[in-house]
Parts: structure tokens; C-alpha cells; sequence
């Protein structure tokens, strides 16, 4: 225990919006199983950022933290060594969001591209909520109110990150007295009380779907939305039905036509999930010369797939026949995150001169 104290604090986390699927899998919670031993941990199940285009659907978006709860557990985060809680239950992180949003220029929000894309995507026209906007500067406030010294997020993220580290210089400079010339490693020795966080990426970019291409011709990112998505709890022949579905290279009819490699979910999957590397790129080379079938590809695919995701189905279905042990575990995480998060809080009080009492 006294140990954990010299390790650089990690805070990462999923919105609740469903269970969880392959692409947040290489996107980010890989790299959380693995950073477990090296990093303070913290995982943030954002269920208030569900709300803001869900603000209707409070039972779904309820339902849901307890599917990312038991994918967490499923995938292998482990509470004995990490802290997984709920973003609702931590009150520091509303009000750090209040003095936080002083700190960004309202036009600064509309330049942010993950933004623009959700308010496309999404549909949401010109009916997004201001609590939809405010999101990112919630999301800077999930991770700076744990002073996290490393995020590890999918590319989509980028955006939202920036944002927060801006909003930690910022506040450095303004209430902590730190000089603005000052390197983004260096704000903490200099007296200030935010990290200026570190993005750490994961191997993959962001994870194609097992669909063709979208209106504008390109693949479109796996999202249960989407209807493209396989999840970490889909079981063996669900997995076998969604990769046998799967679509590939729509010019080649038979196997002894020459396909394309490019831009297709079969390889992209294979490339991201195969350990077999030899074969993987042998095969792709017989693929583009027309000497080996789908189906053979695809098998292999499901086996690979199947090997990465039972071993997870099989912990998730443990947890799930026992739900009050697994609320207890959140329960305990989220008193564990409130402690963490109200001292952050006092000490931001504190630096802005708002302590009264
Ligand atoms: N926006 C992230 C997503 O949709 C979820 C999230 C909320 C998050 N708060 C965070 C990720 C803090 C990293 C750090 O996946």
C-alpha cells in the first residue's frame, strides 16, 4: 500500500452507454489491464456524460454502468489493485466543472472537432443541451480532479484532452502563480496543483466495424450504434454469425479472384487481433493473388477472436450471478475516488481563495 504512493496516478474510464465492444478493447482497456501494476489506477464509468444526449433515457443509461462495470471486471481491471467508480457519485467533480468552465472561452468549445462530429453524427442538429457542450470541460474535471499524470484513451479522444490540459496550465497560471513559459512537465515543481496530463495511445487506431462503408465511402468505427459492433460478452457463435457476416472485398465473387487487403475488415481485424503474424501476412499476400477463400480467413478470424473474448464471457457470467457483490465493489471504488477527489477539491478551493470556513 505504502508503495502505491510513488506510482504516477493513470485515470481513464467509458461512458455508459452500452456493453462493451472490440474497439474499446484495442482502444483502451488493453492498455489498462497492462498498466494495473505500474500506475495508480482509476477508472471512471461516465454515466452523467451518457446522460447529456440520453437525458431521457435515465433507466438505460442505469442499466448501462452496471454492463461496463461487468466489463471492467470481465476484462480483467482488478479492484485489488485499481479503483473503478461512478462518475455521478464523485460531487467534486460537478463543482471542479463550475470553476473550470470560467476558465474556457465559449468559442473555444465549437472548435472542438470530436464535438462537431458527435453533434453530426448523432443527429443532434441545434438541439444539443448546454450541458451536452459542457461535457468536455466534465470530462477535464474527471481527470484532474484525481491530478491523473497519464490518460491512456482511443485518437477520438485527443480533442477532449487537449482541452484539459489546457484548462490544468490555465489554472496553474491563474490561481497557483505559475509562469506560463513553463515546460508541460514542469508545472507541479513550479508550485502548481494539475499535472499537465500525458495522452498515451493506444496500438490500434480507432477500430473499424464488421459493415461496409458509410455514405461518404469509408469504414465506419465499430459502435454499438451502429449496429457493427462485437462485444466482449457476445458468445462463440455469435462471434462465428458477425465474422461469417463480415464484410470484405465486394469485387471478389470467388476465391480465385485477386482481392483487395486494403480497407477491409477482414484484414484490419486479422492485422489487430491475430498474434500469428507469419500467417497473417502470408495469408494477405495469397488474398491479393486469389489463392486462398474467405472462409478460410474468416475461420481463422473466429478462432482468434473466440480465444481473446470466452476466457472474458466466462469471468463476466461469474460476476453476473452475483450482482451485489459486484455493486460493492463500485461501492467501495466510488467512496475510494470521493476521498481522492474531495482533497483535490480543497486544494483547488484553497488556491482560488475560495475556502471561507
Ligand atoms: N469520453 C470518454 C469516452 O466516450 C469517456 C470518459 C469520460 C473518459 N471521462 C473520461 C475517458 C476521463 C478518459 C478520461 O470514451
Amino acid at each position: 500500500m505504502t508503495e502505491k504512493k510513488h506510482k504516477p496516478r493513470l485515470l481513464s474510464g467509458d461512458t455508459s452507454t452500452g456493453r462493451l465492444h472490440l474497439g474499446h478493447w484495442v482502444g483502451s482497456i488493453e492498455n489498462r489491464v497492462l498498466m494495473q501494476d505500474d500506475y495508480d489506477c482509476y477508472f471512471i464509468i461516465a454515466n452523467i456524460q451518457a446522460l447529456t444526449t440520453r437525458m431521457d433515457r435515465p433507466a438505460d443509461v442505469h442499466q448501462n454502468v452496471m454492463e461496463v462495470m461487468l466489463d471492467y471486471l470481465a476484462a480483467g481491471i482488478d479492484p485489488e489493485r485499481s479503483t473503478i467508480f461512478v462518475q455521478s457519485e464523485i460531487a467534486a467533480i460537478a463543482e471542479l466543472t463550475v470553476f473550470f468552465s470560467l476558465l474556457v472561452p465559449y468559442p473555444r468549445l465549437m472548435r472542438n472537432p470530436t464535438i462537431k462530429d458527435e453533434i453530426r453524427d448523432k443527429g443532434l442538429g441545434d438541439n444539443y443541451s448546454v450541458g451536452f457542450l459542457l461535457y468536455p470541460i466534465s470530462q477535464a474535471a474527471d481527470i484532474l480532479s484525481f491530478r491523473a499524470d497519464v490518460v491512456p484513451v482511443g485518437e477520438d479522444q485527443i480533442p477532449h484532452l487537449e482541452l484539459t490540459r489546457e484548462i490544468a496550465r490555465r489554472f496553474n497560471q491563474v490561481y497557483c502563480h505559475v509562469d506560463p513559459h513553463t515546460q508541460d512537465a514542469d508545472y507541479l515543481k513550479q508550485g502548481g496543483l494539475f499535472p499537465v496530463v500525458e495522452t498515451r495511445l493506444s496500438r490500434t487506431r480507432r477500430l473499424v466495424g464488421i459493415n461496409g462503408p458509410g455514405p461518404d465511402g469509408n469504414l465506419m468505427k465499430m459502435s454499438k450504434s451502429l449496429n457493427n459492433a462485437i462485444f466482449l460478452s457476445d458468445d462463440p457463435d455469435t462471434v462465428k454469425k458477425k465474422i461469417m457476416a463480415m464484410y470484405t472485398d465486394p469485387k471478389r465473387l470467388k476465391a480465385t479472384d485477386k482481392g483487395s487487403t486494403e480497407n477491409n475488415p477482414l484484414w484490419i481485424f486479422h492485422e489487430a487481433f491475430n498474434p500469428d503474424k507469419a500467417w497473417v501476412s502470408e495469408a494477405e499476400e495469397r488474398y491479393r493473388q486469389g489463392t486462398i477463400g474467405d472462409v478460410e480467413c474468416k475461420r481463422r478470424l473466429i478462432d482468434v477472436l473466440v480465444a481473446l473474448i470466452e476466457p472474458m464471457r466466462q469471468r463476466r457470467l461469474q460476476y453476473e450471478k452475483d450482482i451485489h457483490y459486484v455493486k460493492s465493489i463500485l461501492q467501495e471504488g466510488t467512496a475510494r475516488a470521493n476521498e481522492t477527489a474531495n482533497a483535490t477539491l480543497m486544494l483547488a478551493k484553497e488556491a482560488m481563495r475560495q475556502r471561507y470556513f
